[in-house]
């Protein structure tokens, strides 16, 4: 036998590979661990099996959401000591808002604590009773404002959307014939603005394309219909654009973005995805009598309209993160990572929806426990079985998330039965997206074992954030 040991190639030199890798590199670390089993059961047991009342100290890799998860870059640290807390009129904001108009290029801001702020403001400025809002798919918070403002939610998003096996490229589009036969049943007076996401949370966090939003505002034009965006992921929804729509490759990420808000005539954003804060939102408007009417509201609900429950520095550390959020490798790492671990699970034969979103890989319970009819809560039971097995917390997205018509009181069934994993930005390496891939790929393996839950306790409102399960 010969004493030359053969080398293991890496796969580079085996492909010719070239991967893409963060731009950056990690200055400090938050250290995690993992419970052993016997209390992650417990802990779970005492949340009611629902992923939302654990407490994060027993969770070890958090993909709850990617919502103010994020890690914060040594500008936008440094850039909370130039916080300038006056109570009116703060450098900080004049910054952010001219950093918006440069980005998003919409006329005026008003800033709020989150998202939902800028969605209670933008509903009760706009919707009257009896109104009809369509858009591409619902969000809880969205909706629900909508919903409270008097109007009802109505989904248009392109049938697609609701098949995870589908692989459209642009599952988030608009279908224009449902948006037509709306406005013909109701009319367009009836109709304040047109909910347009980029990318669809709740459908896996699809794209819409720049045709179709092109298409959408051409229609809504013909009628005098506002088509207002929520921004939330629009810089993930960009890099699909880029990959995917021709004439759009050689374009930046920042150039599609401004295209695409052209197209709109203003945003509320959860500035706590995107635009890589761990708190902040905003609204955006470029009609003056839309931005009168919210600046004046914000003061009521928010805070004054030069901070709206930010602190002066949460603003500066928004308006870097905006600029950071743009750049075309940090966007491709950041889908990279997401594709990365999708692809994982992928090879193991695991359902999840496809094509792979830009924020989250979603598994698909209807497949994953067949033999658990939805009234026992598939998704539900998918999220505590996983943290059981391993301590990852991700969090449903089905029947519970979808809650009950407010008219009939019934649950709302939606087609998607889905547990979302949620990738935070720049937080977790490749090592914990493979421990997240195995624990899932275990729980594949005793899948026929699983056992579906039963709702004890349920609140009024978002009721997937506070009810409480026992097993079965
Ligand atoms: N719109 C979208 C598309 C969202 O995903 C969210 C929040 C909001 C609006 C509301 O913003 O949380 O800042 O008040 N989504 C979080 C999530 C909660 O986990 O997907 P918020």
């Amino acid at each position: 036998m010969s004493e030359e040991r053969s080398i293991p190639q890496t796969m580079g030199q085996q492909f010719g590979r070239r991967s893409w890798a963060e731009p950056w590199k990690i200055k400090m670390v938050e250290p995690i661990r993992q419970l052993p089993r016997p209390e992650r059961e417990r802990a779970m047991a005492e949340a009611g099996y629902n992923t939302f009342l654990l407490r994060s100290a027993d969770v070890y890799i958090d993909l709850l959401t990617d919502s103010g998860t994020g890690a914060m870059s040594d500008r936008q640290w440094a850039g909370l000591m130039m916080g300038d807390e006056a109570y009116a009129g703060s450098r900080n904001f004049y910054r952010l808002v001219e950093t918006i108009q440069a980005y998003y290029g919409y006329k005026y801001i008003v800033p709020t604590h989150q998202g939902r702020g800028a969605e209670h403001l933008i509903s009760q400025a706009l919707i009257q009773q009896g109104d009809f809002i369509p858009g591409n798919m619902y969000f809880t918070t969205t909706r629900l404002h909508q919903e409270l403002a008097g109007g009802t939610f109505v989904d248009v998003i392109i049938d697609e959307a609701h098949d995870p096996t589908d692989l459209h490229p642009f599952k988030g589009n608009i279908d224009l014939e449902k948006l037509q036969a709306l406005i013909d049943r109701v009319g367009p007076e009836r109709i304040p603005y047109i909910s347009v996401a980029g990318t669809v949370n709740m459908a896996g966090g699809q794209p819409i394309s720049m045709a179709n939003i092109k298409a959408v505002k051409a229609l809504a034009d013909r009628y005098g219909i506002r088509v207002y965006l929520d921004a939330t992921r629009m810089m993930e929804n960009a890099f699909f654009i880029q990959e995917r729509e021709p004439g759009y490759e050689d374009k930046s990420i920042a150039d599609i973005l401004k295209e695409f808000c052209s197209y709109t005539d203003g945003a509320w954003m959860s500035a706590k995805k995107d635009n890589l804060v761990n708190i902040g939102g905003w609204l955006a408007t470029n009609e003056e009598a839309v931005f009168e009417r919210t600046r004046n509201m914000v003061v009521v609900y928010e805070g004054l309209h030069t901070y709206g429950g930010m602190a002066g520095r949460d603003m500066e550390a928004l308006a870097i993160g905006i600029t950071e959020a743009v750049q075309d490798d940090y966007v491709r790492a950041r889908v990279g990572q997401v594709r990365y671990l999708g692809e994982l699970l992928t090879d193991w034969g695991i359902p999840i929806v496809q094509p792979i979103g830009g924020h989250a890989i979603f598994l698909d319970a209807k497949r994953f426990y067949p033999h658990i009819p939805q009234d026992e809560f598939p998704a539900q039971t998918l999220a505590a079985d996983i943290y059981i097995d391993s301590g990852v917390r991700g969090m449903e997205r089905g029947i519970v998330s979808a809650g009950r018509n407010p008219e009939t009181g019934e649950h709302r069934r939606p087609k998607l039965e889905l547990v979302r994993l949620t990738i935070p930005r720049r937080v977790y390496t490749q090592a914990h997206m493979d421990v997240v891939a195995e624990s899932i790929k275990a729980v594949w393996d005793k899948r026929h074992d699983a056992r579906g839950l039963k709702m004890v306790y349920e609140p009024k409102y978002l009721r997937f954030f506070q009810a409480r399960f026992e097993r079965l």
